[in-house]
C-alpha cells in the first residue's frame, strides 16, 4: 500500500483539454489494429461457404450441404475440422495476448481526455467492424472469380491490415503514462500538454504520477488482482469478455453465410446477406461513438441487450415455425428468409451500439495502474477464450440444439443484462486514476474496498515536481 498518499473524497473531476488533431490521428492510427481482427473475424465464414474452398478441404461436408432441402438443415455443416479451421486463429490470439496484455484498447484510454474516452476508445471497435465488412464484401466479390480460387485471393488479402498495424506501430507515440512509468518525466509532460492542447496539464499529471507511484510499490500484478479491492475490477475481467462472446455474435459473425444457406438462401444470396449484417455493424457502431459519452455506458448496455434479447427469441421461433425440429423445410420463401435476416440485422445493429464496443471500452478504463496489465490480459484472453469456443461449437450446437440455440443465446443475454443492471456503475467521465471512487460508492462493490484503499491525487509531490515546470 503506498504512504503519504492524500485520499481525496471527492470523485469525478474534470481535467482540462480538448480534442486536438493530434490525440486524434494518434487514436487512428492505433485504432487500425481492430482491422486485422476484423477481418479474421468476417473472412473465414465467406470462405467456407464457398463450394470450390468446400469441395478441395472438407469434400465431406460439400457432399452432406448439397443434400436437397428435405433432410436435416441443421446439420448441414457440422463438421468438426470445419469449425477448428475458424476457432484455431483465436487459439494463436489467446495464447499472444498473455504476452502484450492487447494493447491498443489500454492505449486508446490512455491516449483519450476522460470526458471522450468512450469516443475515441470506440474508434478500435470500429476498425473491428470494418474489418469485418470488408471481409465480408472481398468474399462477395471473389467468390465469383472463375476458375474457384477467390478463397485464395480472400486469406491472402489479410496480408494488408497487417501491413497497416505494423507500420503505425512504429509511428505511435507512448502514452504519457507509459512515460511516467519509465521515469520519462518531462517527456511525460510535454506529451500530455501535446495531446491535451493546454498547459494546465498539473493536476492529471499529478494523479498519473501518484498512480504511477502507486504501481511501483506492487510487485506482482498477477496475485495482486486478486486482492480482495480488486475483487470488482477481476470480475468485470472476467464476465464482460465472457457474456460479450455469450451474446452470441460471433455465430452471425464468422457463420452468417454458413447460417444463411442453412435458411436456404443460395451461395450468392448468402455472401450478399453477410455484407448486409457487416453494413448494419459499422452503421450501429456510430451510433455508439456518438452517444457513449453523453448517454453512458449503463443506457447502452441496457437498451441493447433488451433489443438483442427480443430479437433472438424472434429469429428462433421463425427458424423454429419453418423447420421445427426435424430440420426439413421445402418452402421457405424468400420473404420468410428476409424477415428472418431482418431480425439478425436488429440484434447486429443493438450489438454495435452495446456489447461490442463496451466490451473493450468498460474493462479498459476500469484497471487501476498497478494491475492494469494483467486486468487487461485477462479481460483479452477470456474474450479470445470463448470466442474460440462459440466458433469451436456452434455448428455442432446448431444441429443439436437446433432453433433452440437461439433461445440460448436470449437466456444469456438476459443474464448478462440483468448483471448490468446490478453491478455494473456508470464509469462515463470518470478520470481512470479516480475510477476507485465509482467503486467505493456501488452499493454491492464497496463492500470489498475500505477508504484505505482510496489513494486519489498527491498535491503536496505535485508542488515539487512542477516547482521548475
Ligand atoms: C468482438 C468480436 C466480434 C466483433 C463484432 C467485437 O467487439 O470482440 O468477437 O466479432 O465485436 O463486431
Amino acid at each position: 500500500m503506498a504512504v503519504g498518499v492524500i485520499v481525496s473524497t471527492g470523485g469525478g473531476k474534470q481535467h482540462p483539454g480538448k480534442m486536438t488533431p493530434f490525440v486524434f490521428l494518434t487514436c487512428l492510427v492505433a485504432s487500425s489494429g481492430g482491422l486485422i481482427f476484423g477481418y479474421d473475424i468476417g473472412i473465414s465464414g465467406g470462405v467456407t461457404s464457398m463450394d470450390s474452398f468446400l469441395s478441395r478441404f472438407f469434400p465431406s461436408v460439400y457432399k452432406q450441404q448439397m443434400a436437397d432441402s428435405s433432410t436435416n438443415q441443421y446439420c448441414k455443416f457440422d463438421s468438426l475440422l470445419l469449425t477448428l479451421f475458424t476457432s484455431s486463429l483465436y487459439v494463436a490470439a489467446l495464447l499472444s495476448s498473455f504476452l502484450a496484455s492487447t494493447a491498443v484498447p489500454v492505449y486508446l484510454s490512455e491516449m483519450a481526455p476522460a470526458f471522450l474516452r468512450g469516443t475515441l476508445n470506440i474508434g478500435f471497435q470500429l476498425m473491428i467492424t470494418v474489418g469485418i465488412l470488408a471481409a465480408n464484401l472481398i468474399n462477395y466479390g471473389t467468390a465469383s472469380i472463375k476458375g474457384g480460387w477467390g478463397w485464395r485471393v480472400s486469406l491472402g488479402l489479410a496480408a494488408v491490415p497487417a501491413l497497416i498495424i505494423t507500420i503505425g506501430s512504429l509511428v505511435l507515440p507512448d502514452t504519457p503514462n507509459s512515460l511516467i512509468e519509465r521515469g520519462h518525466d518531462e517527456e511525460a509532460k510535454a506529451m500530455l500538454s501535446k495531446i491535451r492542447g493546454t498547459e494546465d496539464i498539473r493536476a492529471e499529471y499529478d494523479d498519473l504520477v501518484a498512480a504511477s507511484d502507486e504501481a511501483k510499490s506492487v510487485h506482482h500484478p498477477w496475485s495482486n488482482i486478486l486482492q480482495r479491492k480488486y475483487r470488482p475490477q477481476l470480475t468485470m475481467a472476467i464476465l464482460i469478455p465472457c457474456f460479450q462472446q455469450l451474446t452470441g455474435i460471433n455465430v452471425i459473425m464468422f457463420y452468417a453465410p454458413v447460417l444463411f444457406k442453412t435458411i436456404g438462401f443460395g451461395s450468392e444470396a448468402s455472401l450478399a446477406s453477410a455484407v448486409i449484417t457487416g453494413t448494419v455493424i459499422v452503421l450501429g457502431t456510430f451510433v455508439s461513438i456518438a452517444t457513449v459519452d453523453k448517454l453512458g455506458r449503463r443506457a447502452l448496455f441496457l437498451q441493447g441487450g433488451t433489443q438483442m434479447l427480443i430479437s433472438q427469441l424472434v429469429v428462433g421461433t421463425l427458424i423454429a415455425l419453418k423447420f421445427g425440429i426435424s430440420g426439413a423445410a421445402t418452402d421457405v420463401s424468400k420473404n420468410y428468409a428476409s424477415i428472418i435476416v431482418l431480425f439478425i440485422c436488429f440484434f447486429v445493429a443493438a450489438f454495435a451500439w452495446s456489447w461490442g464496443p463496451l466490451g473493450w471500452l468498460v474493462p479498459s478504463e476500469i484497471f487501476p495502474l498497478e494491475i492494469r496489465s494483467a486486468g487487461q490480459s485477462i479481460n483479452v484472453s477470456v474474450n479470445m477464450f470463448f470466442t474460440f469456443f462459440i466458433a469451436q461449437v456452434f455448428l455442432t450446437a446448431l444441429c443439436h440444439l437446433k432453433f433452440g440455440l437461439f433461445y440460448v443465446f436470449a437466456g444469456w443475454v438476459a443474464i448478462m443484462t440483468a448483471f448490468i443492471a446490478f453491478f455494473l456503475p456508470e464509469t462515463k467521465s470518470v478520470p481512470i486514476e479516480e475510477m476507485v471512487l465509482v467503486w467505493r460508492k456501488h452499493w454491492f462493490w464497496s463492500k470489498f474496498i475500505s477508504d484505505e484503499d482510496v489513494h486519489v491525487g498527491n498535491p503536496e509531490a505535485a508542488d515539487d515536481r512542477f516547482k521548475d515546470a
